[in-house]
């Protein structure tokens, strides 16, 4: 399966980024665990600091071949209309991710104003919660070319 997974704003610096919150390792090295995890399946990585440039990667779905999509969309889960819209665009499998139990955390991180374009949420399960998305990504695969 072609799976794209997505991050955003300041994700690009998990492993020093309040490390006691978001762990100390960086993406690559949760990237390297992914593919070990999953070796027969195409996981591409995307991060951007940049709300245009995450619109556009996920523009780019509708004719790349993505099949899931992975998405941790960081702070502009909580104010991006624009993403919300994006997502709406692509018809596949989508999950959100946070790292950490947003629910949890300061009252304007309880708000996901992207989440009604995902199928579901995974939050506060650190890494792991990437690796539950996938898994269901998959499943739903297979699920699908049963019938
Ligand atoms: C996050 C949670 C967001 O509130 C925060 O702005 C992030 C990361 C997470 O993975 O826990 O950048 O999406």
């Amino acid at each position: 399966m072609n799976i794209l997974i997505l991050n955003g704003p300041n994700l690009n610096m998990l492993g020093k980024r309040e490390p006691g919150i978001y762990g100390s390792e960086s993406f690559e090295q949760i990237m390297e665990e992914l593919r070990a995890a999953f070796p027969s399946h195409s996981l591409h990585y995307f991060q951007s600091n940049h709300e245009g440039a995450i619109i556009d990667r996920l523009q780019q779905c509708l004719t790349d071949g993505t099949q899931g999509l992975v998405a941790n969309m960081g702070a502009f889960t909580h104010y991006s209309y624009a993403i919300l819209d994006a997502l709406r665009l692509l018809s596949i499998p989508k999950v959100e991710v946070h790292l950490s139990h947003i629910f949890a955390r300061e009252a304007f991180r309880h708000t996901s104003v992207i989440s009604p374009a995902c199928d579901g949420m995974i939050s506060g399960l650190g890494k792991y919660g990437y690796q539950a998305a996938i898994a269901w990504l998959l499943q739903v695969q297979q699920k699908s070319t049963e019938h």
